[in-house]
């Protein structure tokens, strides 16, 4: 497979301050573009980061046809380039494809072209456990036609981003009583973009109550905890963990299967089954509940310091024997090449 590659003249690279990263907001010089078109995709090609031009008419812009994927690299102390599980990202990427009735990648464009962007973006990556590149490969519609229909023509996009952490300070969340992520049937297990942008409105509604994200309940009842919407959640009730068995309303997170992995290696009473509200709060009140954290590419592992529902507000105690740090840990170190893989999980690039 060859890939046509056109460098930046000059890098930005010096222009930027790494130690003070807001997540997403600074690109490297390159992307990746891969282009559908006549019932095939087409050699990708390297280019400058930068504007694309689509017709107003592109159905992305009217029926929301996209999907999109999260992805990180990782380099070790010896200047090596790493990805995690990322035949695991190229897979959900073509389910959620087809969910929208987006014609498959060719799993090599995916894994070629991504080496190839990283190799080029070699001093984009930083060493160091919490430095890394957030890597967004997309899917786009981009015939024009507003006709309700699936669009014959698409682009494949990876742009990359130097992260560090995705969440600045301590995260509380509102547990959904009202609105909902997803439903039987629908998109929900998805990364169709969609799903993202309705949760902008509810989580805009939070945020004015001081609460960061929403843990989304089933659509149904509103009784069950199933995921909280730039990552999955787990709950830990003495030593139990606990976290929603996917399904189709619940994105299935290379994260949370890690973790849930690692949990059930290493001993710990994993249970993955429904866990109601009422359940929650009960084990809050007795003194139970030790944590709440969330699992994401972007988020790592997220410690949930206190959650609201209807009037009652609860705040989670300190523990000194944190299941959240030390599966973070345990994630960093397979990622960075610290600790032995025994999974296969670190695949260098
Ligand atoms: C990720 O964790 O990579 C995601 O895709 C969530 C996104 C909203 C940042």
């Amino acid at each position: 497979m060859d890939i046509n590659i056109t460098p930046v003249k000059t890098s930005k690279i010096k222009d930027i301050d790494f130690s003070n990263l807001a997540f997403g907001h600074v690109f490297t010089d390159h992307m990746l573009v891969c282009n559908y078109k006549n019932g095939a995709w087409e050699a990708p090609e390297i280019m400058p980061y930068g504007p694309l031009s689509f017709e107003p008419s592109a159905r992305v812009f009217h029926y929301g046809q996209a999907v999109f994927e999260g992805m990180k690299a990782y380099k070790d102390e010896a200047g090596d380039l790493f990805l995690f599980r990322p035949d695991e990202s190229v897979k959900r990427l073509n389910k959620s494809s087809e969910r929208l009735a987006i014609p498959a990648l060719p799993e090599e464009i995916f894994h070629k072209g991504l080496a190839e962007l990283l190799h080029l973006e070699n001093e984009w990556i930083k060493p160091g456990k919490g430095n890394s590149l957030y890597i967004r490969p997309f899917v786009i519609a981009t015939e024009g036609a507003i006709a309700a229909s699936p669009a014959q023509e698409y682009k494949f996009i990876i742009i990359c981003s130097p992260a560090q952490a995705y969440y600045a300070g301590e995260v509380r969340v509102l547990i959904a009583e009202k609105f909902s992520r997803s439903a039987d049937g629908g998109v929900g297990y998805a990364k169709a973009a969609g799903n993202y942008a309705a949760q902008f409105y509810p989580t805009s509604l939070a945020h004015k109550e001081g609460y960061q994200q929403i843990i989304w309940t089933d659509a149904n009842t509103h009784e069950y905890l199933e995921e909280a919407g730039t990552m999955n959640i787990f709950f830990r009730i003495g030593d139990t963990l606990i976290t929603a068995p996917t399904n189709d309303r619940i994105l299935d997170g290379i994260t949370r299967k890690s973790i849930v992995q690692l949990a059930q290696d290493e001993g710990v009473n994993m249970e993955v089954r429904d866990f109601s509200v009422k359940e929650l709060k009960e084990a809050a009140r007795s003194g139970a509940l030790k944590e709440i954290f969330g699992s994401g590419t972007a988020a790592v592992v997220n410690p949930i310091k206190g959650f609201k529902h209807g009037d009652e507000v609860f705040e989670l105690p300190e523990v000194t024997d944190s299941f959240a740090a030390r599966f973070k840990d345990k994630l960093l170190n397979i990622q960075y090449n610290i600790e032995a893989d025994p999974y296969g999980w670190r695949v260098k690039i």
